[in-house]
């Protein structure tokens, strides 16, 4: 299952933020920058929804500023589709290796953090594929209006501020 982790926050005022973010065992670092409200990995040409899937690495996402949505389908879970909001400042999110993600920025973007675990084994090419839910029946099926629906997680401080 997908977690959310909570850091120490040493000083979290309006001028000074100063948080100790460290993941033990993370060994590669990105920074996923969106100008605007960007969707990754972008939908494909047709419209359907596309994913990324890390077979050998876990990633753990810290939003640094602006807020990002993420869509999680994992085939292991019990309950298979999430979709979870991260705020600027919030819990990382770790998403374990095999699940199916994407993210949709907000309007004004974001700057997310990933402190990433990979695996030796792991390659470049098979952990940044990408996967176009209208080539895989069961994810194409569990993120449809006919499905039951996602579980939503952190969405309270969206829906109070847009109040
Ligand atoms: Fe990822």
């Amino acid at each position: 299952m997908f977690e959310l982790i909570p850091y120490q926050k040493f000083r979290d005022t309006p001028k000074v933020r100063f948080f100790d973010i460290t993941i033990s065992n993370s060994n590669a670092r990105d920074l996923v920058f969106h100008d605007g409200p960007a969707v990754s990995p972008h939908s494909a040409s047709e419209g359907s929804w596309q994913f990324y899937l890390h077979p050998k690495q876990e990633d753990n996402l810290l939003a640094l500023s602006g807020g990002r949505t993420f869509y999680l389908v994992n085939f292991d879970w019990e309950y298979p589709f999430h979709i979870v909001r991260l705020e600027s400042g919030g819990d990382i999110l770790r998403i374990p290796p095999g699940t199916f993600h994407r993210s949709v920025s907000d309007q004004d973007g974001s700057l997310v953090l990933n402190q990433a675990l990979r695996k030796a084994e792991a390659k470049v090419e098979k952990e940044f594929r990408v996967y176009n839910s209208a080539e895989i029946p069961r994810l194409q099926w569990v993120t449809s209006k006919s499905a039951p629906p996602p579980k939503l997680h952190g969405f309270d401080r969206a829906e109070l501020r847009a109040a």
